[in-house]
């Protein structure tokens, strides 16, 4: 069997980036997203726990169940929520692959939850399939993903846009999409899901945003930084245009004029009354 390949990998660095992610994009995925009469919520890909944590502090009747196919990650995850104690008995991390037809869960769920993940597996139709196993029949299933060429810059930047198309390269020859979000509502009507609703998250900003802007320039920094090695490994940059790439986000956190425009991908949706879970 092929190797599973994750273009971010599992350091300790890039589990506390995920961190750091949860934290500084929080107020936007969120900003859709509604849970206040949630009780028992599938995360798939649940990672380190990042959206755990805020998901469980912000809605304090949810209990959040992770389903995470790395051990690593869930090892990190436990540790990492292990420090907040008043939000101990109100989560679990299960170790499995969610695209598996043969795996169970300990109960069904009343909604499911994808942040960032899709984007990383090489099957999201058996995965969206699968998912309505473990959801209530009228059950709600969101994502939130990624549309990785919405990215723009201003002023240009040729180095970095080329490092960043690179890395939307890589990660199709590692079986996943990094501009998923634009067929996300495709791909759940086409997996039997009702009621599809789609919303285009667009970041803007520019001298009207000087905080968010500034927010947004380090924060891309460190996620082309985070995919550098593994694209290295792969022959999909070289140091010399991760130099230069890396110079143009440093300066471009420096210029009043710059511009930030990327935007992400909202999906909701029912799972259907006649499926046979
Ligand atoms: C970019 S991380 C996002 C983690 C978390 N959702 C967050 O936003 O912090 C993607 C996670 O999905 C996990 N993953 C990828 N494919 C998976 C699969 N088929 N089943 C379960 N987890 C998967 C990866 O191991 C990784 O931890």
């Amino acid at each position: 069997m092929e190797e599973r390949k994750y273009i971010h990998g599992y350091t300790e660095e890039e589990q506390n980036r995920l961190i750091d992610q949860g934290a500084v994009l929080a107020e936007f995925v969120f900003d859709r997203l509604d849970f206040s009469s949630t009780r028992q919520l599938l995360e798939v890909g649940s990672g380190v726990g990042a959206q755990t944590s805020i998901l469980l502090h912000r809605y304090p009747n949810l209990n959040v169940t992770g389903l995470e196919i790395e051990p690593k990650q869930i090892e990190k995850a436990n540790t990492f929520l292990s420090g907040f104690e008043e939000l101990s008995n109100r989560y679990r991390f299960i170790q499995g692959n969610a695209a598996d037809e043969s795996i169970e869960m300990p109960l069904s769920f009343d909604a499911a939850l994808f942040i960032w993940v899709l984007e990383h597996v090489a099957e999201p139709i058996q995965v969206l399939r699968n998912v309505q196993r473990f959801v209530n029949q009228g059950g709600k299933v969101f994502a939130v993903e990624v549309f990785h060429s919405s990215l723009h810059l201003y002023p240009d930047c040729p180095n970095a846009m080329e490092y960043w198309r690179k890395g939307i390269d890589y990660q199709r020859s590692i079986h996943g999409d990094a501009d998923i979000g634009q067929r996300m509502g495709n791909l759940f009507i086409d997996t039997g899901y009702k009621d599809v609703k789609k919303q285009v998250y667009p970041m803007h900003f520019g001298k009207e945003n000087r905080k968010q802007r500034a927010k947004m320039l380090i924060y891309w920094h460190g996620l082309m930084k985070s995919a550098y090695e593994n694209m290295l490994d792969a022959g999909f940059t070289s140091p010399e245009l991760w130099t230069m790439a890396e110079q143009e986000m440093l300066d471009l956190q420096k210029n009043d004029d710059a511009v930030f425009y990327y935007s992400f991908v909202t999906i909701e949706a029912s799972v259907p009354e006649n499926t046979s879970n």
